[in-house]
């Protein structure tokens, strides 16, 4: 699997933790940046992922800001992408089962690496489940 990050100065700490943390899992990683804590502007790095996931360039993405919040609203602006904020592990879980998240956004400022790393893996981890659901993300992608 091929995972896109991108995060801007926010959440630049956290991306950084969350790529070795994949690299040691044996995932590719594109790493879209930011390189630095100097202040660079979200959307810019959201929709970078956002194109690389909607590309087929990776598979998956995730970013992380400050919050997650305005990364996150970025990654949506982007058609077939289906961005979730996730602060618990049940959030990842259902973003994965109900929405068939294809980009985790996280806030660098709100969530432990800790958390992160067991956020992650459980977004990785789960499976869509389809059924009644794919009709509510069909009707997501049309819009
Ligand atoms: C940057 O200062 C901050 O606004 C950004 O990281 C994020 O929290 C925006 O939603």
């Amino acid at each position: 699997m091929i995972i896109a990050i991108a995060g801007d100065h926010g959440g630049f700490a956290l991306k950084q933790k969350i790529r070795e943390h994949l690299v040691q899992k044996g995932i590719k990683v594109v790493d879209l940046g930011t390189d630095s804590e100097e202040s660079v502007d979200y959307p810019q790095f959201g929709r970078a992922c956002a194109v690389a996931v909607a590309s087929g360039k990776a598979e998956r993405g995730i970013v992380v800001c400050g919050t997650g919040i305005g990364i996150s609203i970025a990654a949506n602006k982007v058609p077939g992408i289906r961005c979730a904020l996730c602060t618990s592990v049940e959030m990842a879980e259902l973003a994965r089962k109900h929405n068939d998240a294809n980009i985790l956004a996280m806030g660098g400022r709100i969530t432990s690496t800790e958390d992160a790393v067991k956020i992650t893996d459980a977004w990785l981890d789960t499976e869509f489940e389809g059924g009644r659901h794919k009709r509510r993300v069909d009707m997501l992608d049309s819009m």
